[in-house]
């Protein structure tokens, strides 16, 4: 029998306006390049979100990140949806050097929630690729393909634990609209730790 422990995640759902937003130079660093969405694509996008978040904060609160069927799944349905946004997804690829296997390394999803309303999700870098652009580069492509469709408000929700990304979010813009509490059930050994 496994015991169930509940435990409340605090999470922050932000904003930003898009009809004030000053659109800035997407800089992509030198030996990466963004791609846009192509249904082919579903599986680079789910493998991406598998090597970002395992490991994470997120993959305890959501456990199908942790777990490649669980993305690739999650993956499909989010291409499913009827708001899915092909012009706010992308991925990042590394590129490299000459003679070095191009590999994804970054992922962005998003759906739309209103006439004039999106959300972006997921947003992933592998480890390796980190603090050295991408994750600003992917969500500022997103934002502009949002920002041509005529979506005037978009959000996105982020644990509050996890610094990094809240940080990177008001950095670009971002604002906390509403603190939310999530349960999660975590299994009594993890919710002894
Ligand atoms: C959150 C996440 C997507 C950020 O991706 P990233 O590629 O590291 O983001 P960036 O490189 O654009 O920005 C990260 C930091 O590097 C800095 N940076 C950007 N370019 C840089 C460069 N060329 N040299 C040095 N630092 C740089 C940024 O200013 C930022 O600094 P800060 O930590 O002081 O805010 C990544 O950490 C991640 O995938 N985390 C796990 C999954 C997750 O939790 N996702 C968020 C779900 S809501």
């Amino acid at each position: 029998m496994r015991f169930m422990n509940l435990h409340y995640v605090k999470r922050y759902r932000m904003e930003l306006d898009l009809r004030r937003w000053q659109r800035p130079r997407i800089e992509v660093p030198v030996d990466y390049r963004l791609v846009t969405w192509h249904p082919s694509l579903v599986l680079a996008h789910a493998e991406v979100k598998y090597l970002s978040f395992r490991g994470e904060i997120d993959s305890q609160i959501f456990p199908c990140l942790g777990e490649i069927e669980g993305c690739e799944e999650l993956m499909s349905e989010i291409e499913a949806r009827d708001g899915f946004l092909p012009e706010g997804t992308w991925l990042a690829e590394y590129i490299g050097m000459e003679g070095s296997t191009p590999e994804y390394c970054g992922t962005i999803q998003a759906i739309r929630t209103h006439k004039s309303r999106a959300s972006i999700q997921n947003i992933g870098v592998a480890p390796y690729h980190r603090d050295r652009g991408i994750g600003t580069a992917l969500i500022l492509a997103s934002l502009l393909g949002l920002h041509h469709l005529g979506i005037r408000r978009v959000c996105l929700e982020v644990t509050a634990e996890n610094e990094a990304a809240v940080r990177l979010y008001r950095e670009l813009g971002f604002r906390t609209a509403r603190t939310l509490y999530k349960a999660v059930e975590l299994a009594h050994s993890e919710a002894a730790r």
